[in-house]
């Protein structure tokens, strides 16, 4: 007999019928690559904590940088590891500093066909590798740090940036760049806020491919996981200040967050899938405890339907062909 229940499986039955009642679809558009420019490289070089990602040449990154188009990827996002280090990160603001060469050679490559993203930090230049400059105390100081950025932004914009992305965690600073943005005949470049960044351990793989000098933590000025308001109130300074877009990062660990920030903003909403996320799912599959590509399309498709409408991924070139393809 047929008990009188309500049936929800009825639309499950079937590939077309799932594929018809889905809510939450992926597409390359949605999809930035992260991408690392290493100084003084002749061929790309491997990052043992995240297998299949490179720290590339120049060459390489403009290779990289023209796949994306043909994927259709929505953009790409450059970090810079310099072969010389000073206090005050004097390599993010130099013109001929490896970041800023990177951009302009993407920029050259592609033209307008793919959003050029750089990271907006000084941990990738500094001696020390904290995000900003230290006091006589060794403590990141936050407004010696807002002039750096200012500098830093006008930098990334001149060479040829669409988007700079303030990941430092340094109260002001989307104010303080924007202005300088602004001031510099850049109006035309966008903010993206790491308005909610946690001091994650999922940074771990990160600080291999960027080379890091950090031997503490980041805890004095990145958030304390344990919190969700107050990415509320982060979030809420950063679109006051003038961010076009707003990330929570990381992602997968976070998801409540990124629902709730989706819930109340107004501009662009991106989460960032950070290297430990990228580095643990490869590391299970590899040992065979894990289906790889399905467990790719699910946390990506998780962070989606939390909120995100951009999410920036290590895997965002191979999602992007599988769904080229047909394959997913
Ligand atoms: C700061 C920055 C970091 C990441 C992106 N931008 C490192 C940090 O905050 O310690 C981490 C990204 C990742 O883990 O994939 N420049």
């Amino acid at each position: 007999m047929a008990f009188p229940v309500e049936r929800p499986r009825r639309l499950r039955r079937t590939p077309a019928l799932r594929r018809l009642v889905a809510e939450t679809r992926l597409h390359p558009a949605a999809l930035v690559l992260p991408l690392f420019l290493r100084e003084g490289l002749d061929e790309p070089a491997p990052i043992s904590s995240l297998p299949g990602v490179v720290q590339h040449s120049r060459e390489s990154l403009r290779a990289a940088a023209r796949e994306a188009v043909e994927l259709g990827l929505g953009g790409v996002m450059l970090f810079g590891v310099p072969a010389h280090r000073d206090a005050v990160g004097s390599g993010a603001t130099d013109p001929r500093g490896i970041l800023n060469v990177g951009i302009a050679d993407i920029r050259a490559e592609v033209g307008d066909e793919v959003v050029v993203m750089a990271d907006l930090c000084l941990d990738e230049f500094t001696d020390h590798g904290h995000c900003g400059v230290l006091t006589g105390t060794g403590e990141v100081d936050n407004d010696a740090t807002l002039e750096r950025y200012a500098d830093m932004g006008v930098a990334l914009a001149h060479a040829g940036a669409d988007v700079v992305g303030t990941s430092g965690m340094m109260d002001g600073q989307v104010g303080v760049v924007r202005a300088a943005l602004d001031a510099a005949d850049a109006q035309h470049v966008a903010v993206l806020a790491y308005a909610a960044k946690y001091a994650s351990a999922a940074f771990g793989p990160f600080r291999e491919a960027v080379d890091s000098q950090l031997l503490g933590d980041r805890r004095a000025y990145q958030q304390d996981p344990a919190n969700r308001r107050e990415s509320m109130r982060e979030v809420r300074l950063d679109v006051e200040e003038g961010a076009d877009l707003v990330m929570v990062k990381p992602a997968g660990s976070y998801l409540d967050v990124l629902r709730e920030v989706a819930d109340v903003v107004d501009v662009p909403v991106a989460a960032y899938q950070v290297s430990g996320e990228y580095a643990m799912v490869e590391a299970a599959a590899e040992f065979g405890w894990i289906d790889r590509d399905r467990m790719v399309l699910e946390s990506i498709t998780s962070i989606h339907r939390a909120g995100a409408d951009i999410v920036l991924t290590y895997w965002a070139a191979e999602v992007a062909r599988w769904l080229v393809e047909g394959k997913a």
